[in-house]
């Protein structure tokens, strides 16, 4: 029986979240330049979008570029950049076969223009799509998109257009990037780190995180199923105990 099968169906993640790590790290072991793991990163990134658009996961969250990462040696930087615009390119035919759509999360205004415009080109001639979402997110971090909510809800305070007594976790959501995503019931992070990198921080509160030894170039399908297989064979308590959280899943 293949690794697929093992999936239930009826247990899928709505939304599974990654971050894609260890390009780096797979290029120096080949004795190459950082930028030729980023670019087999590509072959993973296109593996991963369609395996979940086939099982029927809604809403596909890759980690990009994080706003530390404008740290990076400026070379590695625009190397990056660059793969994102021809990557947006090539792939626009896998996104339409599969029937995906792409969105972006992060300072997007922010991103170089030549990056910006061919995003905002993928996306609109993508936003007809429906089996999938597919988020990346770029520029991102989850301290400034918190940061970033917190602000937004001021100056609507401020203005006299929000009532302060109003505001609960169920009305900031709709402040954040995610406002029309669910919460991520899976979070990966490839290459044996075990940290989340400032990525999704309100939206992972209950997510159930999976690390990956793999480093991402050598991700493929089935390493997906595994962490889905995983994910389906654990308890989610949310705060209950096991013996109420049975009483609902027999019901
Ligand atoms: C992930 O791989 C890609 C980005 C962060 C853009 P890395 O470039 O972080 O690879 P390692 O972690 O240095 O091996
Ligand atoms: C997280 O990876 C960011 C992305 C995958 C885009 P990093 O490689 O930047 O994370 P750290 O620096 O190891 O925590
Ligand atoms: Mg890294």
């Amino acid at each position: 029986m293949d690794l697929k099968e093992k999936i239930d169906p009826d247990k899928l993640p709505k939304h599974i979240a990654i971050i894609m790590d260890g390009n780096g790290r797979w290029a120096k072991s080949r004795g190459e330049m950082r930028v030729f793991g980023h670019q087999n990163g590509v072959e993973s990134v296109r593996q991963t979008s369609t395996a979940a658009a086939e099982l029927g996961v809604k809403f596909l969250t890759l980690y990009a570029f994080s706003t530390e990462n404008w740290k990076r040696p400026k070379c590695e930087v625009d190397a990056l950049m660059n793969l994102l615009v021809l990557t947006l390119n090539s792939e626009l035919g896998t996104l339409m076969e599969n029937n995906i759509r792409l969105r972006a999360i992060g300072d997007l205004t922010h991103l170089q223009p030549g990056c910006y415009s061919q995003l905002m080109e993928t996306m609109e001639k993508t936003s007809n799509n429906n089996r999938m979402d597919l988020v990346l997110a770029l520029n991102y971090s989850g301290r400034w998109e918190i940061a970033e909510a917190a602000r937004r809800i001021a100056v609507e305070v401020a203005a006299g257009k929000l009532d302060p007594e109003s505001i609960n976790p169920d009305t900031f959501k709709e402040y954040l990037e995610t406002r029309e995503i669910p919460d991520p019931e899976l979070l990966i992070r490839t290459s044996g780190e075990n940290r989340v990198s400032n990525f999704l921080l309100w939206q992972i509160a209950y997510s159930e995180l999976y690390f990956s030894a793999k480093l991402w170039p050598d991700f493929r399908k089935d390493d997906l199923y595994e962490a889905i297989i995983d994910y389906q064979n654990r308890e989610r308590r949310f705060g209950m105990i096991s013996e109420q959280i049975k009483q609902v899943t027999d019901k």
